[in-house]
C-alpha cells in the first residue's frame, strides 16, 4: 500500500529538527521497508568503467574541464573480470557506470553486455549518462535490465545551471526516464542532496517526483564539493541567502531517505557511496536502518578507482573487492539484517494509474 504523505508535510519532516519527532520518521520509514522489500540487503557491484565525460557538470569532478584528472577506460577483458567478481561475491546485479563517454562505441558495449549476460546469471544495469535513445534501445536489446540516470534536482533553472547543455543538444531528463521506461529498462533516478541553491521545498518537490515516475531505485546522497570544479567552494556559486538551502548533511540525506521510502515503498534504496563518504564510521548503516534496502560496493580494479574522482575522498578508496565484501558482511549482520539473493530487481510497478482509489499521492 502506497502511502499518503502531502508535500507539506514532507517539507515539515525535511525541516524537523527534534530528535524524538525524528526517532518516529526512522522507525516509520523502517518499518516501510521491512513490509514492503523485507529484511534483504542487495548488493550490486559496482564497476567503474571509464571517467571520460563529455559535459561540463558544475559539480562533478569527471567534467571534461578537469584537465588535471588523468582518463582511463576499461577494456572487455577488464569489464567481465569485474563481472566474474561479482558472481564470485554472490551479489546478484553487476552497474557498469561511466562519465558521458562517446568513446564507448554502443555496438561495442552491447557486445559486453550480451557476453556478461549470457556467460553469468547476474543482472545488469548501465548507468553512463544522456545517451541517444538509439543508444540505450541497442543496450536494452542486448540484454541489459535496468538503467540509473539521476535527474539531480526537479528545480529545472538550478539543473541547467549545474548541468549546461552538450552543444544545442536541449537536455531534459525527465524525457530520458520515460524512453527508459518505453524501451522496457528498470529504470532508476534520484538527486543529489545541499546543492548550492537547492531549497527545502525543491527537495520536496523531488520527492514527490519519486513518487510520480515510479521509479524502480532511487538514489540520493550529499552534494560533495569537489575544488576542481565551479562548485568547489561549497556554496558560494549560488547563494540562497534566505535560510532556504537545503544543507548537505547526513541528517538531511537521512530524511530524504526515509520520505522516499514512504512515498514509494517498494523502491529499491541504495544506502549510497556519497552518504559513506560523509560518514564513514556508520553512513551506510544508519541509511540501511532508515529506509534503505540496497548498497552498492565497488569493484571497480584499484588502479582505476582513485581516478573516478566525481567527488573527493571517496569511502573504501583503498579496498579490494574482497575486504569491502567481508566488511559489508559484518556491517549487514550487524544489523540483524542479511544479504540478499538473486537478481534483487523491483517486485511488482505500481503505476498510478493501477493504483487503488485513495492511495493516490496526496499532494494538493
Ligand atoms: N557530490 C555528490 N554527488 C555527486 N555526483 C556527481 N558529482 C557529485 C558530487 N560532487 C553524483 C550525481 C551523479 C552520480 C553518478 O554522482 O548525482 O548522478
Ligand atoms: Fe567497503 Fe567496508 S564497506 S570496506
Amino acid at each position: 500500500m502506497s502511502l499518503t504523505l502531502d508535500k507539506n508535510e514532507i517539507l515539515t519532516w525535511l525541516r524537523e529538527t527534534n530528535p524524538a519527532r525524528l526517532e518516529e520518521l526512522w522507525r516509520r520509514a523502517d518499518e516501510t521497508r521491512r513490509q514492503h522489500v523485507g529484511d534483504a540487503v542487495h548488493l550490486r557491484g559496482l564497476v567503474e568503467i571509464s571517467n571520460f565525460c563529455a559535459r561540463a557538470c558544475a559539480y562533478c569532478g569527471l567534467r571534461v574541464a578537469n584537465t588535471k584528472l588523468t582518463r582511463y577506460r576499461m577494456d572487455a577483458a577488464e569489464i567481465f573480470a569485474a563481472a566474474q567478481q561479482a558472481v564470485t561475491f554472490g551479489y546478484g546485479t553487476v552497474v557498469l557506470q561511466g562519465g558521458e563517454d562517446y568513446g564507448i562505441r554502443t555496438d561495442w558495449l552491447a557486445e559486453v553486455v550480451r557476453g556478461i549476460k549470457s556467460e553469468t546469471p547476474l543482472a545488469v544495469t548501465l548507468s553512463l549518462g544522456e545517451r541517444p535513445e538509439k543508444d540505450l534501445a541497442e543496450w536494452r536489446a542486448a540484454g541489459a535490465d535496468r538503467y540509473l540516470i539521476r535527474f539531480e534536482t526537479s528545480d529545472a533553472d538550478l539543473f541547467t545551471k549545474i548541468h549546461p547543455p552538450l552543444g544545442n543538444h536541449k537536455c531534459d531528463r525527465l524525457v530520458i526516464l520515460r524512453q527508459l521506461r518505453e524501451i522496457g529498462f528498470e529504470v532508476g533516478s534520484g538527486i543529489m542532496v545541499g546543492i548550492p541553491g537547492q531549497t527545502y521545498a525543491s527537495v520536496a518537490e523531488d520527492l514527490r517526483l519519486f513518487h510520480e515516475l515510479d521509479l524502480d531505485m532511487i538514489g540520493i546522497g550529499p552534494f560533495i564539493p569537489h575544488p576542481a570544479t565551479p562548485l568547489g567552494n561549497g556554496g558560494k556559486f549560488f547563494p540562497s541567502g534566505n535560510g532556504e538551502q537545503a544543507p548537505n548533511n547526513e541528517l538531511m540525506v537521512y530524511k530524504s531517505v526515509a520520505l522516499a521510502r514512504l512515498v514509494r515503498p517498494d523502491a529499491n534504496i541504495p544506502a549510497t557511496s556519497a552518504l559513506a563518504t560523509i560518514n564513514k564510521v556508520n553512513g551506510r548503516e544508519l541509511g540501511l536502518r532508515r529506509g534503505a534496502n540496497v548498497f552498492m560496493p565497488n569493484l571497480t580494479p584499484l588502479k582505476y578507482r582513485r581516478l573516478y574522482e566525481i567527488y573527493p575522498d571517496k569511502a573504501c578508496i583503498a579496498e579490494t573487492g574482497d575486504t569491502c565484501h567481508g566488511c559489508l558482511n559484518r556491517r549487514i549482520s550487524g544489523l540483524g539484517r542479511h544479504i540478499g539473493s538473486g537478481q534483487g530487481g523491483r517486485k511488482q510497478r505500481q503505476s498510478a494509474a493501477e493504483m487503488p482509489a485513495g492511495q493516490e499521492w496526496g499532494y494538493a
